[in-house]
Parts: C-alpha cells; structure tokens; sequence
C-alpha cells in the first residue's frame, strides 16, 4: 500500500511522517513518533487511554487516522510539561496519588485539560461527568476528581 505524507502540528512543533491510509492516529503517535504516553488499551474508543486533543476536541486517537492529522494541532501528554515544571493537573496527580499502574493516566491527564479548557471551574458532577469517557481499574476515580478539582483552584488563582 502507498503511504500518505502527513503534514501537522504535535504539541506546537510542525510534524511531518509518512504512515499507511489504515494506520490509526494512535499507532502513528506511538510506533513513528515515538510519542509513548498515549496509551492502546481497548483500541475500540471504549476506554480513553489514548485520548488526545484534535483542533481543540478530545478524541480517541484509536479511532483517528493518521492521515486525519494532515493540516491539524495534535496535543498529547508529552506537551503538557513546560521543561521540568509539570502542568498543575500533572503536580496534583501526584500530590494525591491520583495514579497506580499509570496506563490510564496519560489519557485522563489530556481529558482533564480538555476539560477545564472548556469549564474552568467544574462541579464534582461535571468533572465525573467530563471523564466518564476515561476507565480506570486501580483507583476507584475519587482520587482523581479531587486532583482535577484542586488542579482547577490553582489554575483559577494562577
Ligand atoms: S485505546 Fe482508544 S479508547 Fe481505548
Ligand atoms: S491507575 Fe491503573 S488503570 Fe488507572
């Protein structure tokens, strides 16, 4: 099969790769990219371990083609750090121990920017509400709204 040349934008730089027309988003930002933080758990849309930002909408980037990339912003997690400062939903993730094994967590930290991107102050109920399309089986999730809600005080006062 032909390969597509791709032209887009991975985390603010210009990014350009060749990938087959069947490839997904996913497997492009992981096995050419190397960008690894995006994670494959279902690869059916049904978890959000690979959720990423596409022109400002989270998606799963298992259901995305590569070739859907051409001429778009793509944000994963790897763009959330600026240098050694983590963003402040990474800083209260681990503050409150929001993360076990971690496979989710890269897919919940992108649904969380989405989220306060959107509702810079949401209720515990927009918050669930906002990650429901994310799964984890470690932490039971409580954990993970306090960090997004404790996230989104700092951000608010920043
Ligand atoms: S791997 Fe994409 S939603 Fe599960
Ligand atoms: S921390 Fe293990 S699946 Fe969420």
């Amino acid at each position: 099969m032909a390969g597509v040349a791709v032209s887009t934008t991975i985390n603010g730089d210009s990014v350009e790769y060749l990938c087959q027309p069947d490839e997904t988003l996913l497997d492009v930002l992981r096995d050419r990219l190397g960008l690894t933080g995006v994670k494959e758990g279902c690869g059916t849309g049904d978890c959000g371990a690979c959720s990423i930002i596409l022109d400002d909408r989270l998606v799963c980037s298992c259901l995305v083609l590569g070739a859907e990339a051409e001429g778009r912003r793509v944000e994963t997690v790897e763009g959330m750090a600026h240098g050694d400062r983590l963003h402040p939903l990474q800083q209260k993730f681990l503050e409150h121990a929001a993360l076990q094994c971690g496979i989710c967590t890269p897919g919940f930290l992108i649904a969380a920017k989405d989220l306060l991107a959107k509702n810079p102050d949401p209720s515990e109920e927009e918050i669930r509400f906002g990650l429901a399309g994310n799964l984890c089986r470690c932490t039971g999730y409580d954990k993970i709204v306090r960090a997004v809600q404790d996230a989104a005080n700092v951000m608010k006062g920043a």
